[in-house]
């Protein structure tokens, strides 16, 4: 009789738990206006929904990437590598820089796990494959997937806030390194502006090999610049939401 309990108590919360993801999900997207957030997750469903959660390939969201497409938003695109809480506390509260979080999916599954089983009808939020445990595991291929479509729409005078505090702020092995620096079309991005965020003992500037590495891998015609920003400077204007973009670097 006990296990009987313990294991329907168990079943309660796994299934209480993905409750609690749709909930969250669909909390977080009603918070942008003119979306049908019941679709959306209907197509983020059917991504993983019964799937083999190793066995996810980045094409799986390509209906979701359909239903809640990322718009060009050029001259404000936000790209970001070992910089994530900085960056987002500055963008969270102005308008001029827009990251992937800030868009409707990115911000809908952002910290958020999620996978399915073989021959299940449900989404799980525990017992998922981790980050690394598997190539093609849910999480991966969504972000994957996001990177490369929110990538493909970058226009004009294009961002990116790296780690000055690392010896290598562009990393091979990143998002930003392996997938979005590469689908950056010299028809549509203009420029590529690096701020790099520094701390006193800062061990890295804008001469650094990495982002040499970085302005060779830029497709012909996109322009380069680089700007060593103290991280106080960056903490400062997020702070001040009232001050203008153009004050903070
Ligand atoms: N385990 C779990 N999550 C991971 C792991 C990992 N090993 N590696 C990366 N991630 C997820 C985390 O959510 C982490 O905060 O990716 C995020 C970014 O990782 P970074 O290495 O800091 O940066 P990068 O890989 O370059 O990705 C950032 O991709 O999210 C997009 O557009 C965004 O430009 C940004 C870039």
């Amino acid at each position: 009789l006990l296990l009987i309990v313990v294991v329907v108590v168990l079943a309660l919360t796994l299934s209480q738990k993905a409750d609690n993801l749709k909930r969250t999900f669909i909390a977080r997207c009603e918070k942008f206006q003119g979306y049908d957030c019941q679709k959306i997750w209907v197509a983020f469903e059917q991504a993983h929904v019964g799937r083999d959660p190793c066995n996810v390939p980045m094409e799986a969201y390509d209906p979701l990437f359909a239903e809640a497409p990322f718009k060009p938003a050029c001259n404000r695109m936000m790209f970001w590598s070992k910089t994530k809480d900085v960056v987002h506390d500055f963008t969270e509260n102005r308008d001029c820089f827009l990251t992937l979080e800030d868009t409707l999916l990115g911000s809908v599954l952002d910290g958020l796990t999620w996978c399915g089983k073989k021959g299940s009808s449900e989404t799980f939020s525990s017992g998922c494959p981790g980050w690394k445990d598997c190539e093609k595991n849910p999480v991966r291929s969504f972000w994957n997937g996001a990177s490369t479509a929110f990538a493909d729409v970058a226009c004009g005078d294009v961002t990116a806030m790296l780690n000055g505090s690392i010896t290598t702020p562009f990393s091979p092995t990143s998002t930003f390194a392996s997938i979005e620096v590469k689908r950056f079309n010299s028809m549509r991005v203009e420029s590529l502006n690096v701020v790099l965020v520094t701390r006193k003992n800062a061990v890295t500037n804008c001469t650094n090999a990495s982002l040499r590495n970085l302005q060779e891998e830029l497709d012909d015609g996109i322009k380069y610049n680089c700007t060593e920003v103290a991280e106080s400077q960056v903490l400062d204007c997020s702070s001040d939401p009232e001050k203008p973009c153009g004050a903070c670097w």
